[in-house]
């Protein structure tokens, strides 16, 4: 179930280190090659030699170890991975990666990679609950680090609470789920607009509006984890680039749509621009002047609708088109509105009146409607909306005929 895949083990210094000796066995159990690097703290609790015996490899310790470097430099060591685990993942060494910290291999390590990072934290409770170990966590999981346990229960240290590591059978779990999932939408092509645009009204001026993009630019990035080849169209926003998407930057509404011309063909098309609807007629060549009497007249003209265009692209159209409706009343109503007049299979539906924050924050609260039924989906991170919508895209394009929404309305 997991022959071939290349995992570096960080074993960093935790009592729950012993553990990680038999996730090593389970894990080569079922074909995994296993690399270990053991931080300073880490050799207090297990040697290298039971590593190196686990793994059948050199086990890798200082980051200006002469001899490592010259067979195996820090980012050959991450190069050669398919996931970094690491395990036990401590208060420490979870501070360092959130704060891009590098002082020994195993940080240097986590820094230098572009892999994904699955982690399972073991600490005293009293550290996992600490406001710098909660914010850590907070930071890793935006960035994308994955996570299994801490479990509750009975801790070496005599405490109660939060803080054992997982089990290995439930680090293995997760380091499986994390492959099946990976590759779920490899060879598929994928499309998503995210952000607003600017429509110009003179050089300097435009007329805009506040979407941050957090939301498509997470859709795009579960897309590209689960192998899906993503192209993300964004107007301005202040976000990264998300990891493993080829990311088009536009500005304009018909900017957009030429480059989400230009991604076609893809199987799949999200739609989570706040395009604006309206641009003005002309754009002035110099910037306009407020002298000379009252403010210019600005005439509009309405922009195309991207979403519609996706939608009615004849034999280019993608077989999943989905498009998102803000509405602040009759959620679902509206929606089935949009859903129809645009062409589009799927609207996610998404709660905007003010008192919900979703509008540039971090969380949302959804309903994906499709032809034949509904699924409200609780609050959550746009972050995990993402992954979410990915998991109903790969059900729906990997699955039976006129797969219907999961929980629709038989
Ligand atoms: O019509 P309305 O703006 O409410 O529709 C929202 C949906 O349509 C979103 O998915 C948005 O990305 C898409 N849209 C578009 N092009 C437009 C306007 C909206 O793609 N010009």
């Amino acid at each position: 179930m997991l022959d071939g895949k290349r995992i570096l083990l960080v074993v960093a210094g935790g009592i729950a280190a012993y553990k990680t000796l038999e996730l090593i066995r389970r894990l080569r159990e079922r074909g995994a090659g296993v690399r270990a690097v053991l931080t300073r703290a880490g050799a207090e609790f297990v040697t290298p030699l039971s590593l190196a015996a686990l793994t059948g490899d050199k086990v890798y310790g200082e980051l200006f170890d002469l001899t490592d470097e010259a067979e195996m430099g820090h980012i050959q060591l991450s190069r050669d991975a398919d996931l970094l685990v690491v395990a036990p993942a401590t208060a420490d060494i979870m501070a360092k990666l959130a704060s891009g910290r590098a002082d020994d291999l195993a940080s240097t390590a986590l820094l230098a990679t572009d892999k994904p990072v699955l982690m399972a934290p073991a600490m005293n409770v009293r550290m996992w609950e600490h406001p710098a170990t909660r914010d850590n966590h907070a930071t890793l999981r935006r960035r994308g680090t994955l996570f299994v346990g801490p479990n509750q229960g009975d801790m070496a240290c005599g405490e109660y609470g939060f803080g054992r590591m997982a089990e290995p059978e439930e680090i293995l779990a997760a380091i499986a789920g994390h492959f099946a999932a990976a590759g779920r939408l490899a060879g598929r092509r994928a499309l998503v607009t995210s952000g607003p645009t600017f429509e110009p009204l003179d050089p300097v001026r435009f007329l805009g509006n506040r979407s941050s993009g957090r939301q498509g630019h997470a859709i795009a990035e579960a897309l590209a984890a689960a192998g899906a080849e993503t192209t993300l169209v964004t107007g301005p926003v202040a976000l990264p680039d998300p990891p493993g998407v080829a990311t088009v930057h536009v500005e304009t509404a018909e900017e957009m749509l030429a480059a989400c011309r230009a991604a076609l063909p893809a199987e799949v098309a999200v739609c989570a621009a706040a395009v604006a609807d309206w641009r003005p007629a002309r754009k002035a060549e110099q910037k306009l002047k407020k002298d000379g009497g009252g403010a210019p007249p600005v005439a509009l003209v309405a922009n195309p609708d991207i979403l519609a265009s996706l939608a009615a692209a004849g034999p280019q159209r993608p077989a999943l088109v989905v498009g998102f409706a803000a509405e602040t009343e009759n959620l679902e109503a509206h929606a089935r509105a949009k859903l129809a007049k645009k062409g589009c299979d799927w609207i996610l539906a998404n709660d905007v009146s003010p008192q919900t924050g979703t509008f540039g924050g971090a969380e949302t609260t959804l309903y994906l409607i499709g032809p034949d039924g509904s699924e409200p989906w609780p609050k959550m991170s746009k972050r995990e909306a993402g992954r979410r919508l990915v998991d109903r895209i790969a059900e729906r394009l990997g699955g039976a005929e006129g797969a219907r929404l999961p929980g629709a309305a038989q």
